[in-house]
């Protein structure tokens, strides 16, 4: 590459023009992607279980970033007729719709028990949400994607895949479906100029405290990773603005551990 076209790239991709649907923004990873696309340049629209907190994510971003830059959708994204609502809501808010960031889990309301001891229907709620969900947003969002001819769908796995974790066995193989639809799904929709990835994070410290890590988890946690510090959403951030930016494209159907090095696939 010339050395003036390298001087022209941005360390941080600018998603300007672009719409991002962050799915569970309310709080936590999602609320720092919002914040952080905003940032980036992109009009947001999160989509999310909580209203309240959907909201003030929303109101945060547009502090941020200007007015008018985010809007927040009540939706469950286990429910297919909200899921479809919601998408061309934001869409029509926006113009188009560019990303698709499925973020939206149950995960940290979750108690570590044996897999015996996990009530049936607690299993199947995680299981719609976290794998319906991935699914009927990307159904929703890929035909407007299409149409453009661009699209990124970037969903949030876990490490926990990769390391088998044991103690919350719906919650693992619902991330483990995630990294197979990811591939899978890249196949059919790659003709059209979407990509489909997924990102896999580690033990990911936000403002939500989980009553299920203990202080010997946490020191646990350390001993596991290469990089001895606690993993914030914000190493997230870089990795999925770079899979949602232009310079992105090429690269579809991977899972990307950040991990501070507790995991090599
Ligand atoms: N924090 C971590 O250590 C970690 C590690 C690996 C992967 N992840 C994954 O990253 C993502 C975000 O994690 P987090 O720690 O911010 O989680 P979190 O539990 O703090 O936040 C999840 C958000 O999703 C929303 N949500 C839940 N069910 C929903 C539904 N049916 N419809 C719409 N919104 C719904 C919640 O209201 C909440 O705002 C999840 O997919 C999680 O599985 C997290």
């Amino acid at each position: 590459m010339k050395e003036d076209k390298m001087n022209d790239m941005q360390a941080t991709p600018s998603l300007a023009g672009r719409v991002a649907i962050i799915t569970g923004g309310g709080q936590g990873i999602g609320r720092v992607f919002a914040k952080g696309f905003a940032a980036a340049g992109a009009k947001v629209g999160i989509v999310e279980l909580n209203e309240e907190k959907g909201q003030s994510v929303a109101t945060e971003v547009d502090q941020q970033s200007g007015p008018g830059t985010a809007i927040s959708i009540q939706a469950d994204v286990a429910d297919p007729a909200a899921v479809e609502a919601a998408v061309a809501a934001v869409a029509n808010k926006f113009g188009r719709l560019d990303i698709a960031i499925n973020n939206a889990a149950i995960f940290s309301t979750l108690k570590m028990r044996g897999f015996e001891e996990i009530p049936f229907d607690e299993w199947s709620a995680v299981m719609r949400v976290n794998v319906d969900g991935v699914m009927l947003v990307s159904k929703a969002c890929v035909p407007l994607m299409r149409a453009q001819k661009h699209g990124r769908i970037i969903n949030i796995s876990s490490g926990v895949v990769t390391m088998g974790r044991p103690f919350y066995l719906h919650y693992v193989t619902s991330k483990a479906a995630v990294v197979g639809m990811t591939r899978a799904m890249a196949r059919e929709v790659g003709t059209d100029g979407i990509t489909v990835n997924a990102i896999l994070p580690g033990a990911t410290f936000t403002e939500v405290e989980r009553e299920t890590v203990s202080a010997e988890q946490k020191s646990q946690i350390l001993n596991m990773q290469c990089i001895k510090r606690h993993e914030t959403p914000e190493d997230l951030l870089a990795s999925a603005l770079y899979l949602a930016s232009d310079g992105g494209g090429f690269v579809t159907g991977q899972s990307i551990a950040i991990d501070g090095g507790t995991t090599f696939r």
